[in-house]
């Protein structure tokens, strides 16, 4: 079966934002340098598969991601001022530099929950990661630009364990005060489970943060994604982060492994007659494509099972 049956359930929204991260969050965890012709032919298929954003790449130090060093390159060709919004990860006003001299209109900051985390990614403790971030969000929205936030370690730190959930939310917080138009809450290592999932949402709404300023960003490393993304969606969420084929990870968190196939997602979401506008067909042979390419299957279920085809 190639495609699933439909059956709407009423509880949920009719219609979801997908968050493509593959060519960013997936790439940047590979052994290799993916070359910049195959990253080029990737965000293409993917615009053409529907996605109605992507996020290509990330100004951040290329000695940090040896694998992204190429964004650059990359943003001169794709079509990143006409189309569809393909922001790229900025940490600091060098990076916001680096995007600006590129036409760049969409950026994402990306702190963090913890402070063991925030060293290990971003070199700065947990309030320095502010005072890096304050200057580069007030410009970047001088410029006109959209400013997305992600927070990592929202369910769990490899390092430091059990993440509380005020801590999480009020590091949230901080950075939607800077300007951010959403907040991205990251299961960076996929620990976080579905009671969990609710919890922290109910928390940020009683923080007067409500569900349509949140987005999840989940990994999958212990199969708990989907299930994930169904709490959240059941909450009111209606934005999801994924990646094509389900690659993808953390360099700075080795137990980071692939997010949310972006597949599995749209499967799910087709199933329950929920519009995200993807054509699954054409995203799943853009993932066999690219797994072909990297010279090893897809982790993704769907993929792997001819969904699509
Ligand atoms: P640092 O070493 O503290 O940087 O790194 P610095 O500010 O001290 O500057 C040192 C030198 O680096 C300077 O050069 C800067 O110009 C240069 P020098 O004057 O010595 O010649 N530099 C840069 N060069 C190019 N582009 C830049 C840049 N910034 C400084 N942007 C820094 C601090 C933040 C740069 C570094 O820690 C870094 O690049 N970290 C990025 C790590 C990363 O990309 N991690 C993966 C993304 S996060 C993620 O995957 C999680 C997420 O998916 C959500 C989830 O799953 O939870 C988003
Ligand atoms: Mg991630």
């Amino acid at each position: 079966m190639s495609l699933p049956m439909v059956v709407p359930d009423p509880r949920l929204p009719s219609s979801v934002t997908i968050y493509e991260v593959g060519p960013r969050d997936g790439l940047q965890n590979e052994q290799t340098v993916v070359p910049v012709d195959v990253k080029v032919e990737l965000v293409e298929r993917l615009v053409t598969a529907g996605l109605p954003v992507v996020e290509v790449t990330s100004f951040v130090h290329p000695k940090w991601v040896p694998q992204l060093a190429d964004a650059e390159e990359l943003l001169d060709r794709v079509d990143h001022t006409n189309g569809i919004p393909m922001p790229v990860l900025v940490p600091n006003e060098r990076g916001l530099d680096r995007a600006l001299a590129k036409g760049v209109r969409h950026i994402a900051i990306f702190g963090s929950a913890t402070e063991t985390f925030a060293r290990r990614n971003l070199n700065r403790s947990l309030d320095e990661q502010f005072a890096m971030f304050e200057p580069t969000v007030t410009r970047a929205l001088d410029e006109g630009m959209d400013v997305r936030a992600y927070v990592s370690m929202c369910f769990g730190d490899p390092w430091e364990g059990e993440v509380p959930i005020d801590q999480v939310v009020a590091v949230g917080k901080r950075l939607l005060d800077l300007g951010a138009y959403q907040l991205s809450l990251g299961d960076t290592t996929g620990v976080g489970t579905t009671g969990h999932v609710t919890a922290l949402l109910d928390a940020f709404n009683a923080a007067g943060v409500p569900d349509d300023r949140l987005a999840m960003h989940f990994h999958d490393t212990y199969g708990q994604a989907l299930a994930n993304t169904y709490a959240a969606l059941l909450h009111g969420v209606t934005t999801f982060d994924a990646s094509a084929g389900g690659l993808g990870g953390c360099p700075y968190a080795e137990s980071a492994t692939g997010n949310l196939a972006t597949e599995d997602l749209v499967w799910m979401l087709d199933g329950l007659g929920i519009r995200s506008g993807v054509d699954l067909p054409a995203l799943a042979a853009t993932s066999r494509w690219l797994a072909g390419h990297l010279g090893r299957p897809s982790p993704s279920r769907v993929v792997n099972a001819g969904g699509g085809a």
